[in-house]
């Protein structure tokens, strides 16, 4: 695979500061090397820069930066058109924001090349408010209900393909608010919660998924929040969540998304190099990346056990 790393160094979606040295933190851990080393070729494109800023302005007095937030959300979505026809793209985040950008950019190309878009939502939010909804005022609460095509999007710029609620999966769900979990109801989406996890483990939801992209001959894009992971082993995160997902059900979800060859881009968000501890949290995310680019101990696709 030819891997495009692109840093999206921005924080205006949320409040605290410091996600925007994600990307730097995502290189010092030796992104690049690990990919190299799986026999991929990395191209990094370096950090993108947000489009010339408007006066957006929203009736929503909470939301903060909505003009940064466009103008990420514009230079991002460019950036993942342009990458998606060469290769796989990697975006360094930055706060979740992001992926109103990324998400817009891949649903682009998706539509262009008249495929459809699947979307695995790793994470444990479901960043299903609408700029109408959100109490925070932070947009990084907001881009899976954008790219559902939710009403209410006003003045973002226009979201070209709506991925429909039966292609989307999310997982490791444990703080949803009252507004987001009215509207998740009135979708098609499947919202496997810890509860889900707990009960029938994360291989079984996560092959039904995989198994519906490939029946589809689908593209997946996936979007992986560091707070899908418990604090206790990814501390660098601003929005913690107690009871996230181990080490080993991370690394599982992504050796699986590798095996099912259908991943064709990749969010890396929310990380806080400020908050890490000794980079433990940077170096996960890489390794959890490497899992999901073709690391293992066995091939299970060639050795049954
Ligand atoms: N639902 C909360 C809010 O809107 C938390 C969102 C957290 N999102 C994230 N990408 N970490 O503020
Ligand atoms: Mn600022
Ligand atoms: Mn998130
Ligand atoms: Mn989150």
């Amino acid at each position: 695979t030819n891997c495009i790393l692109i840093g999206a160094p921005m924080d205006e979606g949320q409040r605290r500061a410091g996600c925007l040295m994600g990307p730097a933190a995502y290189r010092v851990a030796g992104l690049a090397e690990v990919l190299r080393a799986l026999g991929h070729t990395v191209e990094d494109q370096g950090d993108a820069t947000p489009a010339a800023l408007g006066e957006e302005t929203h009736a929503n007095e909470a939301i903060h930066h909505l003009p940064e937030v466009i103008g990420w959300t514009n230079a991002l979505a460019a950036a993942a058109r342009d990458a998606m026809p060469r290769g796989m793209p990697i975006f360094l985040g930055g706060d979740h924001a992001l992926a109103l950008g990324t998400l817009s950019g891949v649903a682009a190309h998706a539509k262009a090349v008249g495929r459809p878009l699947f979307v695995i939502w790793l994470d444990a939010h479901s960043d299903f408010h609408t700029p109408a909804t959100t109490t925070s005022g932070n947009l990084h609460g907001t881009p899976m209900a954008y790219a559902a095509g939710r009403a209410g999007f006003a003045p973002f710029p226009d979201f070209p393909a709506p991925v429909p609620g039966e292609n989307i999966c999310m997982f490791g769900i444990r703080s949803v608010d009252p507004a987001e979990h009215a509207m998740l109801e009135e979708t098609e989406i499947t919202v496997n919660d810890m509860r889900v996890l707990d009960e029938r483990g994360i291989a079984a939801p996560l092959k039904e998924f995989l198994d519906q992209v490939q029946a589809a001959d689908g593209m997946l894009h996936v979007s992986l929040d560091v707070d899908f992971l418990d604090p206790s082993i990814a501390p660098a995160v601003g929005t913690t969540v107690p009871g996230g997902t181990t080490f080993r059900e991370a690394h599982l979800v992504c050796e699986m998304l590798h095996e099912s060859g259908r991943v064709t881009s990749l969010d890396l968000v929310e990380l806080n190099p400020f908050l890490d501890d000794r980079g433990r949290t940077a170096k996960l995310m890489v390794d959890l990346v490497g899992s999901m680019m073709g690391q293992k101990v066995f091939d299970r696709r060639t050795r049954s056990y």
